[in-house]
């Protein structure tokens, strides 16, 4: 999705700008543009489609732009092509007023008749235009910037994070947000804007976020906010503890590779603070026991990997807890009319915690009564500060598109609610509770010990990556396992594959296999090994290919059926799908690797999907 940084202060602004684009591209994008402004020269615009280097290319790095003060932006192409024209900034008709945006401006067909009604041309086919265009408008009446911009406020519906950057203004600019992330940063005799914090990490870790309505306005030493009615108001800083060598590759070729690598410390960060004297302690929880008690539905709702994660829930916390755990992907759920009230529990995940979908379910869940448990990974993102309780993540800046460290911690986080809730309610044996804490620690040993030899992984790759269509079968927790499996491998190999409930082959799909058909069958269920491997037999006689995963204790039993067998130490059948997905990641990667895609930052794809 779009991304943007502003800045203000002693410096060039250019070549900050570009640095902090570099940052946010893997967003996803296809386009770029930066508007800086100069007393000597004023408002310079450059934007290029492609790649960001070759808008560093344009300005030498940023060097041939004068101007201590700027906006940048990554375009995601929604309205209108991805081309130069349509990259943003976009300028009012005099130019002397550049616009960047993120999210969509739902009434700009209305807003452009309008604005062409008075004889405004137009130059690209961007909903965003109608922004600079309105607020040229606005000012050129008012002659007041940000008069104008409240009245441009008040005019667009939709979402949007702004930088506005106006030739009349010569050291501060102008930001406002609405659904659509947007973050302050107070630096050293200079300020930001990001829709990301990785865009300003190199310069300040001192952030705060805006809300939605608010209108800053950015000067070099100090930011300026105001409510939508105009009021100042004091905003809460927050100090960002991420590293800037977290967001970056580190000798690896990929940061998603890096990630993978990362897993075991992003789950041991991740759950051990929250284990004290052999328990779990959820410190940051702020409903009370009696009012956990007090549910008698829990709904998980998110999108995507951390839907599935949800799926494993579902099957995990169903056990544990007797209790009913449904689930529905946010972009469903939003439109639906899901059984949601007082009495439930809706469980909200989120790596970025602005995917707008998960969002609107969010608020759909609250409207409907229910109370708000969210598992983010990044700190005071929005669906964070709209629940009524965040698990926090600690997988640091997950960079790649495709989700591995914040799908390792989210899983493993939503197990210890299951597990704290099911002690809770007197649902667990103690024996039981010590053997899963116990398991729940040796995770990140036993993940490492899977990662200390990827070649067999590798190899299985290098005979798969040709591939058109692969299917991944399983049941129970493996069928949840595979839906990640598959998803994985498609989103950064491009090639086509399924993931299906193994019992349910025989009810359409089996027909898909034929000779050589590669089917990755996933083993890690103890309950339903035997059920797994007559699937397997069946595939195999159609003339299938099999990859199988399963635990080390199991892995002779099934060389009797299957030569290609990759193994994960065994664990409580829980913890299965957490140490399953390494090898499912990895062999996306390879796959992707031999293929030659663009492993992190996949076609079409954006890593915070902020747009329906
Ligand atoms: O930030 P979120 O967890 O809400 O994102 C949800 C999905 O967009 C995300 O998991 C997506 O499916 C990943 N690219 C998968 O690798």
């Amino acid at each position: 999705m779009c991304g943007i940084v502003g800045y203000t202060g002693r410096q060039q602004a250019a070549p900050i700008l570009l640095d902090g684009l570099e940052r946010l591209e893997y967003r996803g994008y296809d386009s770029a543009g930066i508007a800086v402004l100069s007393p000597e020269k004023g408002l310079q615009v450059r934007k290029a489609k492609g790649r960001l280097k070759v808008l560093e290319a344009l300005t030498d790095g940023g060097k041939s732009l004068d101007g201590m003060m700027g906006i940048g932006h990554t375009r995601w192409a929604t309205h209108g092509e991805p081309n130069d024209v349509n990259s943003h900034p976009h300028l009012s008709e005099d130019e002397r007023i550049a616009v960047v945006h993120n999210g969509i401006i739902e009434n700009y067909v209305e807003l452009k008749s309008f604005l062409v009604s008075t004889g405004v041309s137009f130059r690209s086919e961007t909903d965003t235009e109608v922004v600079a265009q309105l607020l040229g408008y606005y000012y050129r009446r008012c002659g007041n910037i940000l008069e104008a911009v409240y009245r441009v406020l008040d005019r667009i519906e939709g979402a949007y994070a702004l930088g506005i950057l106006c030739a009349d203004l010569p050291d501060s600019f102008i930001a406002a947000r609405k659904d659509a992330p947007l973050l302050l940063g107070y630096g050293d005799g200079c300020s930001f804007i990001a829709s990301d914090v990785t865009a300003m990490l190199r310069h300040t870790r001192d952030v705060a976020y805006m809300e939605d309505g608010e209108v800053a306005v950015v000067s070099p030493e100090k930011i300026v906010v105001y409510n939508a009615l105009g009021a100042e108001v004091e905003k809460e800083h927050h100090t960002v503890d991420w590293d800037v060598s977290d967001a970056e590759k580190g000798g690896y070729a990929h940061f998603m590779f890096k990630e993978i690598m990362e897993q075991p410390d992003a789950i041991r960060k991740t759950v051990s603070p929250r284990i004290r004297d052999h328990r779990i302690v959820f410190d940051e929880l702020k409903m009370s026991k009696e009012e956990l008690c007090a549910f008698n539905k829990l709904y998980i709702v998110a999108c995507g990997s951390s839907y599935h994660v949800g799926m494993v829930g579902k099957y995990n916390l169903e056990r544990l807890l007797r209790m009913q755990v449904d689930i529905a992907l946010a972009s469903e759920f939003r439109y639906a009319d899901p059984l949601v009230d007082e009495k439930t529990l809706v469980i909200v995940i989120s790596q970025s915690g602005e995917t707008l979908d998960t969002m609107a379910a969010l608020r759909k869940a609250k409207r409907l009564g229910a109370r708000i448990l969210s598992i983010v990974n990044v700190v005071g993102s929005s669906i964070a500060r709209e629940s009524d309780d965040v698990l926090y993540t600690w997988a640091g800046p997950e960079i790649a598109v495709a989700t591995t460290k914040a799908y390792s911690t989210q899983l493993v986080l939503l197990d210890m609610f299951g597990i704290y809730l099911a002690e809770l309610f007197g649902k667990l044996p103690y024996f039981l509770y010590d053997e899963l804490i116990g398991e729940l620690l040796a995770l990140p040993s036993k993940m490492e010990r899977i990662l200390e030899n990827t070649e067999q992984i590798k190899y299985l790759a290098s005979r798969s990556f040709n591939r058109d269509s692969i299917f991944f079968i399983g049941r129970n927790l493996d069928y949840a396992l595979g839906l990640e499996g598959s998803l994985k491998l498609k989103e950064i190999s491009y090639v086509h594959c399924e993931a299906y409930a193994a019992g349910e082959l025989k009810h359409g799909t089996i027909s898909l296999i034929v000779d050589g058909t590669l089917v990755v069958a996933l083993c890690t269920y103890k309950a339903l090994f035997d059920k797994s491997v007559s699937n397997i037999v069946e595939v195999k006689s159609r003339g299938a290919d099999v990859i199988a995963l399963t635990d080390e204790s199991l892995a002779d039993a099934l060389s009797k059926t299957v030569s290609n067998i990759l193994t994960i130490p065994d664990t409580h059948p829980i913890f299965a799908p957490s140490l399953g997905v390494v090898p499912l990641q990895i062999f996306a990667y390879y796959v992707a690797l031999q293929r030659g895609c663009d492993i992190d930052k996949p076609r079409n794809l954006a890593k915070s999907v902020t747009v329906e």
